[in-house]
């Protein structure tokens, strides 16, 4: 089955997921040729929830011993250029690209859901770390987004139109709910494999979100990290402000076809949802998220 999607291009419903028709070639490539190593570290995430900040996090937390803070590669490079989308910029053409030149430790992104990721990233040891927001901003977050980059000689898609795509589930990558609980079952089944981090937590409390992750991933703070306030500059220098005032992130550079790097920068705030969804809206997603999470033992906050 295909649907137009929000985007003006065909969702194609591929293994029980929405896929945009112009990464379904570079899902099937990245799951068929993508063969992760032990050391990999694999960010997933529901497009629009926060993967940018993550990026920025997980490859200055894993690489802060290699070279100095001050000379990090993100001043110089894009941050979604140091790590890469798996189906969306390595394997997009649908070829099997050479990634024997990438250094380790190798930081690497997909969208693509648990079900259908590469074996070779299940069957290994490589960690893999999701990121979770709350649905009513991950979809004001998609619908600015999408409209931003939605061809100008398309109409713009109401509000309304697209809430109601994204509460039945048509959407990029969705439906949402399958998409953070297949991640969270695992999370609980293996914790030492998927990290499951939530948005809000990591903008109330950075600092503790930032100590679970670099544990994690093996590369924890030490105390004298700790004094010397490592964590605390990191944290800073991906904040939001300080992201999206780095110059590579405003210079123009693509990130994957028509998205320029500075629409991945809005407002990156908690809450912003209140000031587009009417009450009835917020209350018909408060309902599709509850059931879906009834019996899940995950209790997403900020339901309205
Ligand atoms: P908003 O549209 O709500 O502002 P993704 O990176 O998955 O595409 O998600 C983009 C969302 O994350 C946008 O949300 C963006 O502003 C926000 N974002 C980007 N960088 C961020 C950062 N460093 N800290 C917090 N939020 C950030």
């Amino acid at each position: 089955p295909r649907e137009r999607g929000w985007h003006g291009r065909y969702l194609y419903l591929y293994r029980d997921f929405w896929v945009p028709g112009y990464v379904l070639t570079g899902v099937i490539s990245f799951q068929q040729n993508f063969q992760a190593k032990d050391t990999e570290i694999i960010l997933v995430t529901f497009p629009k929830s926060g993967t940018t900040w993550l990026k920025a996090l997980v490859y200055s937390i894993v690489n802060r011993k290699i070279f100095s803070f001050d000379n990090t590669p993100l001043n110089t490079s894009n941050v979604h250029e140091l790590v890469p989308f798996l189906e969306l910029n390595l394997y997009l053409n649908g070829l099997n690209p050479d990634l024997s030149g990438i250094p380790s430790p190798r930081v690497f992104t997909t969208h693509v859901p648990y079900p259908s990721l590469p074996e070779s990233i299940k069957s290994t040891t490589c960690r893999i770390v999701y990121l979770c927001r709350n649905p009513f901003d991950n979809f004001i977050s998609l619908w600015h987004f999408l409209m931003r980059t939605r061809p100008k000689d398309l109409e713009p898609l109401s509000l309304e139109y697209c809430f109601d795509k994204f509460c039945t589930g048509t959407c990029g990558y969705g439906p949402f709910w399958d998409h953070f609980l297949g991640f969270w079952n695992e999370s609980l089944k293996n914790p030492n494999k998927v990290l499951f981090l939530m948005y809000e937590d990591m903008k109330m409390d950075n600092k503790l979100q930032m100590k679970r992750l670099a544990d994690f991933l093996g590369y924890p703070f030490s105390e004298n990290e700790e004094k010397e306030g490592v964590i605390e500059k990191i944290s800073k220098f991906c904040s939001f402000e300080g992201m999206r005032d780095l110059q590579p992130n405003n210079s123009g550079d693509k990130v994957a076809e028509r998205f320029d790097v500075a629409s991945y920068f809005r407002k990156g705030e908690v809450g912003d949802w209140m000031n587009y969804l009417t009450p009835s809206m917020a209350d018909r997603l408060k309902k599709v998220v509850e059931e879906k999470l009834r019996g899940s033992g995950l209790n997403l906050k900020l339901f309205g």
